[in-house]
């Protein structure tokens, strides 16, 4: 079984991915329309390896990749669906210190000494673009990590120097920062605003002295809640972090946290389960580990859903909730319309019209791809029309609902049509509810939120699952579950763009 190497995490488990075979290990079962309810209602049975998945994405990595572009010109090489503009991510790997729940690949304490150096490199990445980059707008930048606040005064400075310099900002352009405790004193703040960042997203996790101290993170809930109250005074626009599903948590421990977040004003709010799918202790390749608090936690989180619910605050990610007005979402929302990003930094995940594509995970490939000239790109996919489209449609669907109107325009695909048995069952499980030409998933689906939209695959999409290995699949719920319901397809997809 030949493995991937290219993920961010050494821990991932995406590590392990087997590619799909030549093989295709025979025949996907036909739709049977008046059988894919019971179908459906039987293969959505496991409860496990559903909920939370920390970082989804359509199409799931499986695929067998492609060759890195030869140039921007090259990951540009189909039309865009949303031609005139785009959004910039950055990426800066240094944290103070390694908090003991995280899995991200960062650099944490003296190592922020390579900051410097990095720096440079980031800019000479913004510079290979700027050339195909210059005739259209970027409507958001997203400064991520990492802890992009644990980087010096000069190094922001010089880095917003070089946006500014390459791309061409909209009028109204939304720039987020995150950050979290520790990395935020008052002029620090300060000088976000005057760079022009208006958006914040800081990570607290929680507010319980206890279960914080066990997470590696040293400060105090009370440094914490200073440094929110300037970020708040200053920026407003901003969005806190939390976290459930710890083994040493108290029962309100989250809801205790969200109160005060709301009392203090907090506009918006984020709460991400653990998710420990990645710490794969197993010795068997590719077996992620079961997740025996699923219940625990799809409580934790359905309490709290409805707490911020009567709070005024609204679901605008799956995860993530705000109160209507006081707070921005661009650079979120317009991730799951196509919408072009081109994502700076070591193991930046970017997308190119029909193109996802990921950075190199190490600094020293990063750097050595951009010595010799070439973009950092590991590794790339190259989707099909339709397969663009469905990244669209099952992302919108998970992260909060689609709007199968404004697909037909943008797309010209009726989905009522193209999925009209599969709509029909799900609606008839009571997975998913149907608003005017709205859908959305229920309650009900949150154990399966992240299969369902999954279903949307195309069919040839699902029957290239059947050439992965069959232990593989025994082990994953998610295409196993794609494979047991077989076509979820009542007619072709024919995407006609709109001009
Ligand atoms: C990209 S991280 C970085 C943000 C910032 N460095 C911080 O710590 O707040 C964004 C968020 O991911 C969440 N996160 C990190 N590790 C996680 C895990 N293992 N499971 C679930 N959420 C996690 C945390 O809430 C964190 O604030
Ligand atoms: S500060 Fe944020 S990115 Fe850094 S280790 Fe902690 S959770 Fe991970």
């Amino acid at each position: 079984m030949k493995s991937y190497s290219v993920s961010f995490n050494k821990r991932s488990r995406l590590n392990r991915m087997p590619e799909i075979g030549q093989e295709t290990g025979g025949l996907l079962q036909p739709l049977d329309p008046g059988g894919l309810t019971e179908r459906l209602s039987t293969s959505l049975m496991i409860e496990n390896d559903f909920y939370p998945c920390f970082d989804w994405t359509f199409p799931p990595p499986l695929l067998n990749k492609s060759e890195p572009p030869a140039s921007v010109n090259d990951l540009f090489r189909h039309a865009s669906v949303i031609p005139d503009a785009f959004s910039l991510y950055l990426h800066s790997p240094f944290c103070k210190s390694l908090c003991s729940f995280c899995y991200y690949t960062i650099i944490p304490g003296r190592g922020i000494e390579k900051a410097e150096h990095y720096v440079d490199y980031l800019l000479r990445e913004m510079k290979m673009y700027a050339e195909v980059m210059h005739d259209k707008k970027c409507e958001s930048i997203y400064f991520g990590g990492g802890t992009p606040t644990f980087l010096d005064d000069h190094l922001l400075a010089k880095l917003f120097e070089g946006i500014n310099k390459h791309f061409n900002l909209a009028d109204d352009v939304e720039i987020s920062i995150e950050s979290s405790p520790g990395t935020l004193a008052r002029s620090k703040v300060e000088l976000l605003t005057s760079l022009g960042i208006n958006r914040l997203s800081y990570g607290i996790q929680t507010l319980d002295e206890k279960l914080l101290a066990s997470m590696n993170r040293h400060y105090s809930v009370d440094e914490a809640l200073k440094e929110l109250d300037v970020a708040l005074a200053l920026i407003g626009n901003v969005n806190v972090d939390t976290m459930y599903g710890f083994e040493n948590e108290s029962e309100y421990a989250l809801q205790d946290s969200l109160q005060k977040f709301y009392d203090l004003g907090v506009p918006s709010l984020s709460i991400y389960a653990l998710d420990r799918q990645r710490d794969n202790k197993s010795k068997k390749i590719g077996l992620p580990p079961k997740d025996e608090s699923y219940k625990d936690k799809i409580r934790i989180f359905s309490e709290a859903d409805q707490f911020l619910f009567r709070k005024g605050y609204r679901p605008i990610l799956q995860n993530v909730y705000a109160i209507p007005g006081k707070s921005s979402y661009r650079h979120q929302v317009r991730r799951w319309d196509n919408l072009s990003l081109i994502s700076l930094g070591v193991a930046a995940q970017g997308y190119t019209p029909r193109t996802p594509y990921q950075n190199y995970p190490a600094l020293k490939s990063y750097y050595r791809a951009i010595d010799e000239g070439r973009l950092p790109i590991v590794t790339v996919d190259r989707l099909s029309a339709e397969m663009e489209l469905i990244r669209e449609v099952s992302s919108q669907l998970r992260f909060t609902q689609i709007d199968l109107d404004s697909i037909a325009h943008k797309y010209g695909v009726d989905l009522n049509v193209v999925f009209a048995d599969l709509i029909h069952s799900l609606i008839e499980l009571g997975y998913l509810k149907r608003e005017l030409n709205t859908l959305r998933m229920t309650p009900n689906a949150a154990y399966y939120n992240n299969i369902i939209p999954m279903l949307f695959a195309p069919d040839a999409f699902s029957q290239q699952l059947l050439g992965l290995p069959e232990e593989y699949l025994d082990a994953f719920p998610v295409p196993s579950v794609m494979v047991q319901v077989g076509c979820t397809q009542s007619a072709p997809i024919e995407v006609s763009l709109r001009e």
